[in-house]
């Protein structure tokens, strides 16, 4: 068992990663933040057969639940399906000091938050995070929200969770390329914060509650930083503000184009002089073990398009680059810069 603590003044939580958490003492860590009796899990269709029933079973002994099941796919992350949820829980009578439990990847975690922030003004939840890429990134942070008009997670709130449970184990039914996705922020931690975890991963050992310990200390240290994104957390943008946009244009997983995106901004420093060609070359190494994709693309070609990037503020753009492996800073370029240096 690994345990790590988000330090938040108003919010802090632990993030408990365990193998075969869901078997064992699932209940026991709810227990320790939770002490009335109802609660409501959320998830989605594909999750629902693979772990609800086995959940419900570990908890059906210590608290009254209910579910509430949407089709899987970022098509749920709508408002249809957030008026759906809130609709299935007045229905079945939810009370304002009930649990919610969000139970599968980044999108059930993402709307089961904003639900929890809106809801009764405010419910607690609990994330158990099923995918690879819910694990390393969305449940950690306290972003929620749904997509919307046809802009990305442009309704949303922040609200922590009041604990995030890991189970390992639940890689085993992912298949290779959801795998993947969370791979590439996994090794993203990495290359950015934390060489140790890049230097455990050198023999491509199977992902265990130590690696994943690893990658989330980095994200954790910065959202304790920032916890409203107004600074610190862009760092967690490296081999995204490329990668955003190779997703987008060639149909990439997120996790794969940020793969892509890591090698394209470390070109970029190289040619900058700051990044040593030892840094490329490791980072490569470790992104073709675990077959993630290493195509090709000049980051100077793309250059023009991160000046539209929603992330980028008037008229600057913030790169994430590498000095070090483990180390990252943030290079601005205004657009004038980046006519004349490129
Ligand atoms: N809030 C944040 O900070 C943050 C950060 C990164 C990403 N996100 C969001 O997360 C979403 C993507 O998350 P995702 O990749 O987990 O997508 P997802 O929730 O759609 O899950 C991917 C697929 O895997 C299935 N699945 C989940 N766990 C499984 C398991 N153990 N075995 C087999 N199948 C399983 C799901 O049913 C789904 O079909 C996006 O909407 C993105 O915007 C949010
Ligand atoms: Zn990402």
């Amino acid at each position: 068992m690994k345990e790590l603590k988000v330090e938040l003044k108003n919010n802090p939580y632990k993030i408990i990663i365990e193998e075969n958490l869901l078997e064992n003492n699932l209940c026991k860590y709810i227990k320790e933040v939770y002490n009335n009796k109802k609660i409501f899990i959320i998830t989605d269709d594909c999750v629902e057969k693979l772990y609800l029933n086995k959940v419900m079973n570990k908890l059906k002994n210590d608290f009254e639940l209910d579910y509430v099941v949407i089709p899987h796919g970022e098509e749920s992350k709508s408002i249809e399906q957030y008026i759906y949820v809130c609709q299935e829980l007045i229905k079945k009578d939810i009370r304002r000091n009930n649990l919610l439990i969000a139970l599968g990847g980044g999108v059930i975690g993402d709307l089961c938050g904003f639900v929890a922030s809106s809801l009764y003004r405010g419910l607690p939840y609990i994330g158990i995070p099923t995918s690879l890429l819910s694990q390393m990134d969305s449940s950690i942070g306290g972003k929620t929200g749904i997509d919307f008009y046809g802009r990305k997670n442009i309704l949303g709130a922040f609200k922590q969770p009041k604990l995030v449970l890991i189970d390992p184990k639940t890689h085993d039914t992912l298949d290779k390329r959801e795998f993947n996705n969370g791979m590439g922020e996994l090794i993203k931690h990495g290359v950015i914060g934390n060489k140790k975890l890049l230097d455990l991963l050198k023999d491509k050992p199977k992902i265990s509650e130590e690696i994943i310990y690893e990658s989330l200390k980095v994200k954790k240290r910065v959202v304790e930083i920032d916890e409203f994104d107004t600074g610190e957390r862009m760092t967690l943008n490296f081999g995204h503000t490329f990668g955003h946009i190779i997703e987008l244009k060639f149909g990439y997983k997120h996790g794969e184009a940020v793969a892509v995106g890591m090698l394209m901004a470390l070109r970029m420093g190289m040619d900058l002089n700051i990044t040593p060609k030892e840094c490329y070359d490791a980072v490569y190494d470790i992104l073709k073990k675990y077959d993630l994709p290493l195509d090709y693309y000049d980051y100077k070609e793309y250059l023009h398009d991160t000046i539209f990037d929603k992330k980028n503020l008037a008229g600057t753009v913030n790169f994430i680059l590498i000095p070090k492996l483990g180390e990252c800073m943030i290079y601005k370029l205004s657009e004038d810069d980046l006519k004349e240096k490129f």
